[in-house]
Parts: structure tokens; sequence; C-alpha cells
């Protein structure tokens, strides 16, 4: 039997194999818990994720990147912490990132990203998916397949989001070395993820991304960098250069980890469920719907982080200004309150997208559509290109008792490789 006080989801290797089994006991202590010897909250109920989310007046996104365990830089005081926590806003990891803002702050720069992402730059950014996807899918699928994570999925996801924002092709080699050897955000190893060290790949990427944006301030182009450069706040005052770098930088790194994890998890699916390749190759109709519960059972993003501002209810539980919590996103969306037969994979299931895997309220994912385009437009070229997708044995095991390295991350679930045999189909091969 799993002692609860023994695991700690943060440090624990084993739960990166299988979080659910982790959840699930910690669910059984309610939607709501504190582990034993824990000074934060888990969140396992999607009622009340949802009630939290929802509601940023009591509940600070400051500490969503750096994580609810680890420690605050001061002891909270009294029924409403909002004071201290501007006081020592900025010792948090990361504070100056988009996703750790509250308030107008946050407000202000989500408003320059709403504009970024609009449609029609959207469809120039899915017509450059679609060549690139057709390059790097017919590479694979004529070698008889490869490694899906490094060969295809992250390099493939970091090419869009440098062509989206507008980084120099002669530069994107370098971005992409740098992913890839970067560690995962919410890495295991609690040294990697202080992103003010000279050295951290963050910091590397914005220097590059200063220069672009000073070059575009001088200089403005057809791209979002320039638009950036030249953007104003809702009141018509300027964004500060260190802004749009932290704006840039962050949005380039948002998507890189999760969205290429996504590919993997969705893979493996497609190599177990049975029939559900033939399914999803006949119709590709399904694809959006089959993300989704991928997304839904083995999304991206494990947890998310808020810091209770003001002592404040949910679900009936009182919960004190100060409170550290940790919003379990891969347990609220295997919540059996909410979904039927939750840990089962059902294509089509109903009301899938109301699914929280991109977050909910003021910070719910800038990139979703973005994510949800170009998963669907790699699985699109895969199953048009072939006739049968698997798994390597040799790697990976047999169906049922299947081998996985998991990326050391508490945040981002995820393979570090996933070897994958792949069958051209007869147009293909005739072509
Ligand atoms: C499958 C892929 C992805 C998943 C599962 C995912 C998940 C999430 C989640 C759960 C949040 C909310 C965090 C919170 O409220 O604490 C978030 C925020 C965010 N994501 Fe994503 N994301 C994905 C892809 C992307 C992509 C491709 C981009 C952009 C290029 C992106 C950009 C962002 C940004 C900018 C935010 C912060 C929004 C804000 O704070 O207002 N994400 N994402």
């Amino acid at each position: 039997m799993l002692r609860l006080e023994d695991r700690d989801f943060f440090t624990d290797p084993e739960i990166l194999v299988d979080p659910y089994e982790y959840f699930e006991a910690v669910r059984e202590h309610g939607p709501i818990y504190q582990p034993a010897g824990k000074d934060y909250l888990i969140i396992t109920g999607f009622a009340e994720a949802l009630e939290i989310f929802k509601n940023s007046t009591d509940f600070s996104s400051s500490i969503a990147l750096q994580g609810a365990a680890h420690p605050l830089t001061f002891v909270p005081e009294g029924p409403d912490i909002s004071d201290q926590l501007e006081a020592h806003r900025s010792d948090i990891i990361g504070h100056d990132l988009l996703v750790n803002l509250d308030d107008s702050a946050h407000i202000n720069l989500r408003a320059l990203v709403n504009r970024l992402f609009v449609p029609s730059r959207l469809k120039a950014n899915e017509e450059y998916m679609d060549e690139l996807s057709e390059e790097m899918i017919d590479a694979i699928v004529a070698k008889g397949g490869g490694e899906l994570i490094q060969e295809i999925a992250t390099p493939f996801v970091t090419a869009v989001v440098a062509d989206l924002l507008g980084v120099p092709r002669e530069d994107r080699q370098f971005f992409m070395d740098l992913i890839q050897a970067a560690p995962p955000p919410g890495s295991l190893n609690s040294d990697d993820n202080d992103y003010r060290t000279e050295a951290h790949p963050m910091i590397i990427m914005g220097g590059y991304f200063a220069r672009y944006i000073q070059e575009r301030i001088d200089n403005p182009r057809e791209d979002i960098m320039s638009e950036l450069a030249h953007s104003t706040y809702p009141d018509g005052s300027r964004p500060k250069l260190e802004e749009l770098v932290n704006l840039s930088t962050f949005m380039f790194g948002a998507g890189q980890d999760t969205s290429a994890k996504l590919i993997g998890n969705a893979m493996r699916y497609i190599a177990d469920e049975p029939g559900l390749q033939d399914k999803l190759r006949a119709d590709g109709a399904l694809i959006p719907l089959f993300l989704e519960e991928v997304l839904r059972l083995e999304g991206s993003s494990k947890i998310t982080a808020r810091l209770t501002r003001r002592d404040t209810v949910v679900g009936g539980i009182s919960i004190p200004a100060g409170t550290k919590i940790a919003i379990a996103l891969a347990a609220i969306s295997r919540d059996p309150r909410r979904w039927d037969d939750p840990h089962t994979f059902i294509l089509n299931r109903p009301r899938i997208k109301e699914h929280l895997s991109f977050g909910r309220g003021a910070h719910t994912c800038a990139g979703a559509p973005l994510a949800r385009a170009e998963v669907r437009i790699l699985f699109e070229k895969l199953f048009a290109k072939t006739s049968h997708m698997e798994l390597d044995e040799e790697r990976h095991g047999t169906p049922g008792n299947r081998i996985y390295s998991f990326e050391p991350s508490f945040i981002v679930r995820g393979l570090a490789d996933l070897k994958v045999k792949l069958t051209p189909s007869r147009s293909f091969a005739d072509a």
C-alpha cells in the first residue's frame, strides 16, 4: 500500500512514471488535501480547481512556475497577505513572467499577447506547419520510423514558434540546440529552475530577443516581434524593452516541452488502443477529438500552483491567506465526480472540451490554439503517409508491459524518447 507520508510529488522519480497512482491516493483524502509534513494543499477535484482558476482575486498566480513546494521567503501573517506578497514578489522565481503576474500587470501584458494570436497570423503559421511537417514526416516514414521526440516533435514545435515570433532562420538551429539541451520547466533538480542564472537557456535566449526587438523598434517588419516592439498597453503607455523580452522568451519557452510531449503522449494511445489508428486514419475529423481526450488523460502539464492572498473558502473548505496550492491538472482530469470511467480512453467523450489541461480563467493557455493546430497537423500527415504505426518493442517492450523514460519534471508529463516503427502507406510508397 502506498504510504502518502513517504512520498513527495515534487522530487520522487517513481511518481514520474505513474503520477496517477499517487494522485488517486491523495484523492482518497478528499478533493482538497494537505499531505502529512507538507506546507501546501493538493487539489485533485475538478470543481474545486475550476473555482480556484476563476478566482484570481483570492488566488495569486505568482508561484505558478516555482511550484507549491518551493518555500516562500516570508512568513504569511493575517487574513490578507497582498501587501506582504508585493513586498517579496521579486524573490519569486520567474516573478516577471506572464504566467506569474497578477492583476493589472497581468491584464496589460495578456492584452498584448491576445492581439498577437489573430486568425490571419495563425493561418499563415499553419501553412508553414503544413510544409515543414510534410518534409519531416516524409523523411521519417521513408526510413521506416525513428525517434519521435528529438527527431520530429521538439524540432517541429521549436521551428513553428520561431516562425510565428519571427526568429530569423539563421538563428533557429542555435535555438533548437539550446532547447534540446535545456532542462525541462519544473526540473526535479531544483538548481535548474532558477531562471536568474546567466547560463540558463532562458537568459541566453533573452539576449537574442532583446536584439531582435531593438532592431524592430528601429526597422519594423511584418512579424510578431515588430508588433510587440511598437505595441501599447490598453492605457496607451509603452511596455519596457525588458517586459517585451521576458514575454517573447516566455512564449518561446512555454510551448516547447508541452506541445512536443503531447505528440509523444498521443502516439502511445495510437499504438496501444485497439482499432484507434484505423478509425483516425479513416476519418481525419476525429483527430481533434482524439487529441482532446489525450489532453485529458495525458495532458503534458501535470500541475500548476497558486498562492492564497486572502482568507477564502473553496468547495466548503476554509483556506487561510498564505496557503500554497498545488492544482494537480493530472488528477482533476481524472476526477470521477466529473468524468465517467475517468481512467479509460473514450474517443468522442461527451463535453470533452471542458477539460482543464490548458488551465482556465485569466491565465488560460495563450498558446492552446497553436498547440492544437501543431499536433493535429503532424498527426494528419502521419496518418496520410502510413498504413500502420507501432512502438519499437526492443526499446519500449510489448503492449501492457511498456517501458518508458519520462522527462524529469514535476510540471511536464512526457517522454524523453519514443521509438516508433512506421509502415509507409501504399500511396507514399508509390510516390
Ligand atoms: C499541449 C501544449 C500545452 C499545454 C498542455 C499548455 C498548458 C498550459 C497551462 C495549464 C497554462 C496555465 C497555467 C496556469 O494557469 O497556472 C498555460 C499557460 C500559458 N501557455 Fe500553455 N500549454 C501548451 C502549449 C502552449 C504553447 C504552444 C504556447 C505558446 C506558444 C503556450 C503559451 C502559454 C502562455 C503564454 C501561458 C500563460 C498565459 C497567462 O499567464 O496569461 N502554451 N499553458
